[in-house]
C-alpha cells in the first residue's frame, strides 16, 4: 500500500506535505511526489527510491514551491509499473492540470486504458492509476466541476482506492474519495488535510474525519462538503485522533523497531489494564458481544489473517481449543477468500490485524460477515475499515507501530487471545478455575519477566554476530510454540533477507534434514513442559547432522550446553504462557542480525506497513 498526503489552507503546503510523507515512510517508500499550484499552475515533483531524493529535488525549489497553499502528496508502493520517476504519483492527463495520487489498485485499468488512449489520451506510465487521472480529466472537461468529474470516474472504476485530486483551473480545492482503501481528512482552522493514515497529520491536528467507501469530500480552505457517489449530501462525523505526536519518535533508539520491541512490557500492562483486573476476577471484555447462548450454538471458529497476525491467530488456536473446546481453523486471509468456505450464523469468525486494513483480511471477513457469522476483529487499530464493520472488538492498544517489522503489536495480540480464551471459557464453564487462575497470574507476572529478557540482549547480540552471515536459518518448535518458530523465522526473513524458515520440530526428520549441514543454524525453542524432551531428540537428530545448534530455553539443565553451540536462558515460564516470551529473543535476534549486515531495518526492501491491496 502506499501513503497520500494533502493540503489546502493558508499555510505554504510544501513542508506539511513533505512532513507527512515522512511520517507515512513506514507505508510503502520506492517513490514518491508532491503536485502544488504555484500562481496558478500545477506543478509536480517526483523522485523515485527513498524519500530524500523527493526532498533533495524539492529543496532545490523550496521558494518557488512554498508559494502554493495547497498540494498533495504520495509516498509508492508499487502494484503496476516499476518503481520509476515516471510511475511514481502524483499522475497527470496530457494537458498537466490534473494532479492525482492513488493508493490500491484499478482493476479494470487495461479497458480503461485502450477506451482512454482511443480519446487521445497519451499514457507517460506502465500504472494503473494514470487511467483515473485521464478519466477525471475527461469528465472535468465534460462537467466542468472537479467534485463531479471525479463523482463520475468513480462510476467506472473497479478495484480499490483511496484517491486525492486537484486541478488547475479549480482554485485552492482537494477533492477526495475511497473504496477498500483508508483515507481520513484532518480539521484544522480554515486549513483541511487529507491522509491515508493518522501519523500524516496528528502534528497539525487531533480532529478528523474518517472517510467511508464511495464517500467524496471537496476541500477548500473554508469548507468541507461531503457527498456519496449518488450525489446526496452526508452528515460529517468528527473524531478525536487516538494518538500524540510523541508516538512518532524514536526516543533515543537507532530504529522503530527496537524501541517498539523494548516497548512490549508496557504493551501487556496496557493490554491487560481494564481486562484482567484481579485473578478471581472474570475477564472484562467491553466490546465483545458474545453471550452465552451465542456461545453454546457455537459450531466452530475460523480465525483469518496475514504475516504475523497469522501466527498470533495460531497461537489463540491452541488456546481456545485448550480452554474452551471448541473446534477452531486458523487460515491465511489470502486462502480462505478463494475456496468454499463452511460456515453460517452459528460460526464465529475472527480477523486478526495490526493495521485493520490489510485487503486480504478485509475479503474474507466480508464474505463470512455475508453468510451471516459473527465477526470478531482484533487490531491494533480501533479506527480501522475492520474494526468498524466488526460484531465484535478487541482493540491491542500497542500504540502506534512505526516499523514495518510487526512485535509490540504481535504480543498485544498474542495476549488479547489469552483474554479472550479465559472469557469465553468464564462464559461456557469449559475450564476449571484455577487453571484460567494460573494463566491469569502468569499473565500478571509477564512485564516483568520481559523485562528480564530484555536486559540480558547483549547475550542475543553476540548470538546475532556469530551467525549474521549464515545464508538460511531453521527455528524448531512443537505445539503452542510452533506459531513461534513461524514468527521468528518471519522477522529474520523480512528484515535480513536470510533464507529462514520454521518448522514443527516432529516434521524435520520427514525432508527438510537433508538440508542440515555445518552451515546450518538450527534454533531449538525448548521451552519447559509437555513436548520438551521430544524436542531434545530432535535437537540431537540434527546435531548429528553437524547443524550448529541454537536453544533457545526456560531450563537450567547445564547439560544443554554439550548439545549447542550457543544457549540463550529464559526466566521459568508456565508452558501456556511461553510462546509471549520466547518471541523477544527471536524479534532481538533478527533485530541485531539485520542490523549488523547493515539492512534498512524499519523499511525493509519491497515491504510494506500494511498491505492494502489484494
Ligand atoms: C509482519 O512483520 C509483517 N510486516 C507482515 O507480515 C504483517 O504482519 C502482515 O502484512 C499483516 O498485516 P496486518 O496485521 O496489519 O493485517
Ligand atoms: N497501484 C498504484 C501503483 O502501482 C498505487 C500503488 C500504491 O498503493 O502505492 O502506482
Amino acid at each position: 500500500m502506499c501513503g497520500i498526503v494533502g493540503y489546502v489552507g493558508e499555510k505554504s503546503a510544501l513542508d506539511i506535505l513533505l512532513e507527512g510523507l515522512t511520517n507515512l515512510e513506514y507505508r510503502g517508500y520506492d517513490s514518491a511526489g508532491i503536485a502544488v499550484n504555484v500562481k496558478g499552475k500545477v506543478e509536480l515533483y517526483k523522485a523515485e527510491g527513498k524519500l530524500q531524493n523527493l526532498k533533495n529535488i524539492t529543496n532545490e525549489n523550496r521558494e518557488h514551491i512554498s508559494q502554493s497553499v495547497i498540494g498533495i502528496g504520495h509516498i509508492r508502493w508499487a502494484t503496476h509499473g516499476a518503481p520509476t520517476t515516471a510511475n511514481a504519483h502524483p499522475h497527470s492527463c496530457n494537458c498537466g492540470r490534473v494532479a492525482i495520487v492513488h493508493n490500491g489498485i484499478i482493476e479494470n485499468y487495461k479497458e480503461l486504458r485502450v477506451k482512454l488512449e482511443k480519446q487521445g489520451c497519451v499514457f507517460r506510465s506502465q500504472t494503473d492509476t494514470e487511467t483515473v487521472a485521464h478519466l477525471v480529466a475527461s469528465k472535468y472537461a465534460e462537467t466542468n466541476d472537479l467534485t463531479e468529474a471525479v463523482r463520475l470516474a468513480t462510476k467506472e472504476i473497479e478495484g480499490a482506492y483511496a484517491l486525492a485530486v486537484i486541478h488547475q483551473d479549480v482554485k485552492n480545492t482537494i477533492v477526495a474519495t475511497r473504496r477498500n482503501a483508508p483515507l481520513l481528512v484532518g480539521i484544522g482552522e480554515n486549513e483541511y488535510y487529507v491522509a491515508s493514515d493518522v501519523p500524516a497529520i496528528i502534528k497539525y491536528t487531533k480532529k478528523a474525519m474518517y472517510l467511508d467507501d464511495n464517500q467524496i469530500v471537496t476541500l477548500t480552505p473554508s469548507s468541507m462538503k461531503l457527498i456519496d457517489t449518488d450525489n446526496n449530501e452526508l452528515s460529517q462525523k468528527y473524531e478525536e485522533l487516538p494518538w500524540e505526536p510523541v508516538a512518532l519518535s524514536k526516543m533515543g533508539y537507532k530504529h522503530f523497531m527496537l524501541k517498539e520491541i523494548h516497548e512490549q512490557p508496557d504493551v501487556v500492562r496496557n493490554v491487560l489494564a481494564g481486562k484482567l483486573r484481579a485473578i478471581d476476577e472474570n475477564i472484562i471484555l467491553k466490546e465483545v458481544k458474545l453471550d452465552k447462548d451465542t456461545l453454546k450454538n457455537l459450531n466452530r471458529i475460523q480465525i483469518v489473517a496475514c504475516g504475523t497476525s497469522l501466527h498470533a491467530a495460531m497461537v489463540g488456536k491452541y488456546l481456545i481449543e485448550d480452554l474452551c473446546d471448541i473446534a477452531v481453523d486458523v487460515e491465511p486471509s489470502s486462502e480462505y477468500i478463494y475456496r468454499k468456505t463452511v460456515g453460517d450464523k452459528n460460526t464465529l469468525v475472527i480477523g486478526v490485524s495490526q493495521s485493520g486494513e490489510t485487503a486480504d483480511t478485509i475479503t474474507a471477513i466480508r464474505q463470512a460477515k455475508a453468510r451471516g457469522s459473527h465477526i470478531l476483529i482484533v487490531t491494533n487499530r480501533p479506527d480501522s475499515t475492520m474494526a468498524r464493520e466488526a460484531d465484535s472488538l478487541i482493540p491491542v492498544s500497542a500504540g502506534i507501530e512505526v516499523s514495518v517489522a510487526a512485535t509490540k503489536s504481535y504480543i498485544a495480540q498474542v495476549i488479547s487471545f489469552y483474554l479472550l480464551a479465559i472469557h469465553i471459557a468464564e462464559i461456557k464453564e469449559s475450564a476449571n478455575k484455577s487453571e484460567l487462575e494460573t494463566i491469569k497470574r502468569e499473565l500478571i507476572l509477564l512485564p516483568q519477566k520481559l523485562e528480564k529478557v530484555l536486559s540480558h540482549k547483549e547475550e542475543i547480540q553476540l548470538c546475532a554476530k556469530k551467525f549474521a552471515n549464515s545464508k538460511d536459518f531453521i527455528f524448531i518448535a512443537r505445539g503452542i510454540n510452533f506459531p513461534t518458530a513461524l514468527e521468528g523465522a518471519l522477522k529474520l526473513k523480512e528484515i535480513s533477507y536470510i533464507n529462514a524458515t520454521g518448522y514443527t520440530a516432529g516434521e524435520l526428520k520427514h525432508g527438510p534434514i537433508a538440508m542440515l549441514d555445518e552451515s546450518m543454524p538450527v534454533l531449538s525453542i525448548l521451552m519447559k513442559g509437555k513436548v520438551y524432551d521430544k524436542i531434545l531428540s530432535n535437537s540431537e537428530e540434527a546435531k548429528a547432522r553437524n547443524a550448529r545448534m541454537i536453544a533457545l530455553t526456560d531450563s537450567d539443565d547445564s547439560k544443554l550446553n554439550e548439545l549447542f553451540e550457543v544457549v540463550i536462558r529464559l526466566p521459568e515460564i508456565n508452558e501456556t504462557l511461553s510462546p509471549v516470551l520466547a518471541i523477544v529473543p527471536l524479534q532481538l535476534l533478527a533485530y541485531y542480525i539485520a542490523e549488523f549486515l547493515g539492512k534498512d531495518v524499519d523499511q525493509p526492501r519491497n515491504l510494506a506497513k500494511s498491505v492494502t491491496v489484494e
